[in-house]
């Protein structure tokens, strides 16, 4: 057995792609039994009807066969929903995270570039790195502002094949306002991704862009609204680019479930459309309240969850007594340099942000 073993570490140190070997899966904590305030998810659920009629559509689902592959149903709902113009195509991923993926392969090769601005969603990293891609992150100011002139002369010198937009950014939570985003869409040789993955807490909207701009996509997710378990991503833009893109799709992914319940969920959508404004009134007064607690800076945030930086050294300790309380947040202490002593909290309907407000206040007070 021992052989085996060592031959298999032999084997994986001399096939693996040692960028691959010296990179860490996107951690995902476990969090059973736990107040989650990590992810950005939507803590509501459905009332009872409505979970009620969902049951009876999954009922028709056949599972013996294939999805449809393009989805079809879904897309006329998401036009619809998303108010898409009909000269611009949508591609469907499994989460945005499949469509970040689809877009690097197709633009990836030797020298080909990813740029993006820092910190900013780290899976634009991670998936130049799985394809081989170079990638360069432009720091934001200490602020979390687009460094206009620096993201110009880093665009000038890499002369990026893609370049990601998140807006509003996390982790950040902030927009980096119009007329830099048009000056970089502008400067930018390859394509533009816009990711408005928080599109719901926001009134910042970029899909009217696309008639502006031949290199820019616009990409959405229906996780932040409610459904991240479906794993729905959108991308939407001109049908030639998606047209390439979609070649790298491997068939039936987005599977006879995720379609029933998609359209389903888009049929009731001001269900979800009444939660995420009662969650951005929610954002407007938590930051107020965390605001009040001693020694935290709030930032801004347009997006649904807010980032906080706690005094000098104390982010990892208030992390962790909140976790042995049985809150999950986000430490972002050590994953970049701008976000020292940051930790980033989703926010949630007011019990559950009442309950964190009062375990943060007892530990600010008494650590
Ligand atoms: C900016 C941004 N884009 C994309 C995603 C991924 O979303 P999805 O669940 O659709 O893969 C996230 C998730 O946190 C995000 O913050």
């Amino acid at each position: 057995m021992t052989d085996v073993r060592d031959q298999v570490d032999a084997q994986i140190h001399h096939w693996i792609r040692p960028e691959i070997a010296s990179l860490a899966a996107y951690p995902v904590p476990d969090s059973t039994g736990m107040l989650k305030l990590d992810a950005m998810e939507n803590p509501y659920g459905w009332p009872d009807s409505l979970t009620a009629q969902w049951h009876e559509a999954l009922a028709n689902a056949q599972l013996n066969r294939y999805p449809h592959p393009d989805a079809p149903e879904v897309k006329t709902a998401l036009r619809t929903v998303l108010k898409i113009d009909p000269s611009w195509d949508i591609l469907l991923g499994n989460g945005s995270d499949e469509l970040i993926q689809l877009i690097a392969m197709a633009v990836s090769g030797a020298n080909r570039m990813v740029l993006a601005p820092e910190p900013s969603f780290v899976m634009y990293r991670m998936i130049a790195r799985f394809v081989g891609m170079d990638y360069v992150g432009v720091p934001l100011t200490a602020a979390f502002e687009l460094d206009l002139e620096l993201m110009l002369s880093r665009i000038e010198r890499e002369q990026p094949a893609v370049v990601f937009l998140a807006q509003p950014n996390n982790p950040t939570g902030n927009l980096w306002g119009d007329e830099k985003l048009r000056r970089i869409i502008e400067a930018t040789p390859g394509l533009v991704v816009m990711d408005e993955a928080y599109t719901a807490f926001t009134d910042a909207d970029y899909l009217s862009w696309l008639d502006d701009y031949p290199n820019l996509l616009i990409m959405r997710t229906l996780s932040k609204v409610g459904l991240a378990g479906l794993r729905l991503g959108i991308l939407v833009g001109d049908p030639a680019w998606l047209e390439q893109i979609n070649k790298l799709r491997l068939p039936y992914n987005i599977n006879n479930l995720t379609q029933i319940s998609a359209r389903f969920a888009l049929d009731h959508f001001d269900v979800f459309e009444h939660q995420t404004a009662e969650l951005t009134r929610q954002r407007r007064l938590l930051q107020q309240q965390l605001a009040a607690l001693p020694g935290l800076t709030v930032f801004d945030s347009q997006a649904n969850f807010l980032l906080v930086r706690t005094e000098p050294g104390r982010a990892a300790a208030l992390h962790a007594a909140l976790k042995e309380t049985g809150i999950l947040i986000k430490k972002l202490d050590g994953s970049h340099p701008l976000l020292a002593d940051c930790l980033r909290i989703t926010v949630s309907f007011d019990a559950e942000n009442q309950r964190l407000l009062a375990a943060l206040e007892q530990h600010l007070l008494t650590a």
